[in-house]
């Protein structure tokens, strides 16, 4: 059986057909995603079966002026990565996907640090999508203007996660091309 793997978004990746029950998430990977990338506005992640496209992940780097909880006594500009969008095929879901690509994003915030800081991982989530991000240890920092949530994973966190902590998932995750080593 083909083995699903992990890699940037490129042209001839098809994704025709990807539906993850949100139409913005949906339309952000199929209309904008490509030329967004090109633009640098974001880098893109996908798990392809084949050149099908069933899950992906968008990242940028961001900040946000908030106390860190080991430092209370002034706000900081704290600098981080956004993971901007996150998408899962209907078809695929409850496979472990999310969390893999949010591990996925954890990893590409550590490799960051070592050449430009970068403390945070956040997110943005609709109201009924937070109790996801703090199943994964993301907490509440503020609201947007536009009413979404901003979650925020402390990387420093991160050096007590381990992999084995990772949801079961019958997906087999083993090919991975993603330009980290
Ligand atoms: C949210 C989404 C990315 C999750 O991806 P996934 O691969 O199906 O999720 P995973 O397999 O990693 O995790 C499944 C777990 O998350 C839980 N979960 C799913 N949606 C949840 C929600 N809205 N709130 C709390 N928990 C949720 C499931 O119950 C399951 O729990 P379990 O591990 O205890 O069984 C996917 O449902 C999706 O693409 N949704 C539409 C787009 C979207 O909303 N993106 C997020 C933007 S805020």
């Amino acid at each position: 059986m083909t083995k699903p793997v992990l890699k940037q978004l490129e042209p001839d990746d098809s994704l025709n057909g990807f539906d993850c029950g949100d139409p913005e998430v949906n339309e952000y990977l199929t209309r904008d995603g490509m030329d967004q990338q090109r633009r640098r506005y974001t880098r893109i992640y996908v798990v392809c079966l084949e050149n099908r496209v069933i899950a992906y992940s968008a990242l940028a780097c961001y900040h946000l002026f908030m106390h860190l909880p080991d430092d209370e006594t002034i706000s900081h500009r704290v600098p981080g990565i956004i993971l901007g969008q996150l998408g899962v095929h209907r078809e695929y879901q409850g496979k472990g996907l999310g969390y893999f690509l949010i591990d996925h994003a954890i990893s590409v915030g550590n490799k960051i640090s070592e050449s430009a800081a970068c403390r945070i991982l956040f997110a943005e989530a609709h109201d009924d999508k937070m109790g996801y991000y703090s199943n994964q240890d993301f907490e509440y920092v503020t609201e947007t203007k536009s009413g979404l949530k901003v979650m925020c994973y402390d990387l420093e966190k991160s050096r007590e996660r381990r992999s084995d902590d990772l949801p079961a998932s019958d997906m087999d995750l083993l090919s991975v091309d993603n330009g980290l080593d």
